[in-house]
């Protein structure tokens, strides 16, 4: 019996959240798999209501579930970074949550803006260490407002941090095997400190326990230019927070847009969680407008992770087999042809079948 903990937080989230909820429910009636969910109220509107981000005790009721699983972060009315450090990055650090995973897959049926790519040029990972880097909340501000004021924002590193998810990196490309190959992006020519740490502890950890896997380097400028142009030379990247923060937003635009692209904050020895990676969405809040399947899919890595193969298998296969249908006119919200809840139940149908 799985305890999964459900975030559906701000804007579309728990719309989002109620139709992967829906899809695992159909799912695990064929597949025997057993859960229960505990609903937790977070996100913008209990902030401005009682001023909680995340309170300890609901932090520590966290640390016991099995998984979590979170729709959205970000409200309009409360100002940017509050929610963000206070809620989900806290989650990831607090948790341990050391890997974000983020799958750049594009399924058949589905429009890349890249002329002349299609599912075979173009899927890889993205391992983007979660837990440093320019995250770390380190730094400060001194003399604010006045004409002397400083900032500083500490690209913290440490070798613990770049060397595990180098290994984690390694272990998935093996896994995968695909291309075996296994790329640092990194900007080794400027953060000529904090990336020297990355790039010998990548060669030396390669070197000694993972002869197999082929190492490539690319500096992040030259990785989007490739992302771009020849996506199909990525097997698997590994990079640091804020690069892997931005290449994914273009991972999935390749993929078909944030409708589609869903993530997992890992912890191998711990509590993970799994979110769509595209925001709260303000404006299509209620409207029952934006595509659920990045969060459809972000319920299959969850039971993926959780070892649960036949059900995560399962997800996939309705996914793709809706996405081939052309039932769906667009992934983009308000395009769809269908509401969120009817893309939903479409999946839903073939996941149960
Ligand atoms: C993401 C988001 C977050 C991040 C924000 C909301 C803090 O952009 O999950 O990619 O930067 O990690
Ligand atoms: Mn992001």
């Amino acid at each position: 019996m799985y305890r999964i903990a459900v975030i559906g937080g701000d804007g579309i989230g728990p719309e989002v959240v109620q139709e992967g909820l829906k899809v695992l429910e159909a799912t695990a009636a064929r597949t025997g798999v057993k859960y229960e969910l505990e609903h937790y109220d977070l996100g913008g509107d209990r902030y401005l209501r009682t001023g909680e981000e995340l309170p300890d005790s609901v932090l520590e009721e966290l640390r016991g579930f099995d998984a979590i699983y979170l729709g959205a972060v970000g409200h309009p009315e409360v100002a940017p970074g509050i929610l963000e450090k206070n809620l989900l990055l806290r989650i990831r650090f607090e948790l341990d949550q050391y890997i974000n995973l983020r799958p750049v897959k594009l399924y058949p049926g589905v429009e890349t803006p890249l002329a002349n790519k299609g599912p075979d040029e173009i899927d890889f990972v993205v391992v983007r260490e979660n837990t440093e880097g320019l995250y770390s909340g380190m730094g400060g501000i001194q003399y604010k407002g006045t004409p002397q004021e400083v900032s500083t924002q500490v690209h913290m590193t440490t070798r613990f941090g770049a060397e595990r998810a180098i290994r984690y990196a390694f272990d998935l490309c093996r896994k995968r095997n695909r291309d075996k190959k296994l790329l640092l992006c990194a900007k080794t020519n400027v953060l000529t400190y904090v990336h020297d740490t990355w790039f010998r502890a990548f060669h030396e950890v390669g070197e000694a326990d993972y002869p197999d896997i082929e190492r490539d380097y690319a500096h992040v400028d030259a990785t989007t230019m490739w992302m771009v142009k020849n996506p199909e030379w990525f097997d698997v990247i590994v990079t640091e927070n804020m690069f892997g923060d931005i290449i994914t937003d273009l991972g999935a635009m390749i993929q078909g847009g944030l409708g589609v692209a869903a993530g997992g904050n890992i912890n191998p020895n711990g509590v993970s969680m799994f979110e769509p990676i595209g925001g709260s969405a303000p404006k299509y809040t209620g409207q029952n407008v934006v595509c659920p399947i990045a969060a459809i899919s972000a319920v299959q890595m969850m039971m993926e992770t959780l070892g649960e193969e036949e059900t995560s298998a399962r997800i996939e296969g309705a996914v793709e087999r809706a996405l081939a249908s052309g039932k769906i006119k667009s992934l983009a919200a308000g395009r769809m042809g269908m509401s969120t809840s009817e893309v939903g139940d479409l999946i839903a149908g073939y996941a149960g079948e």
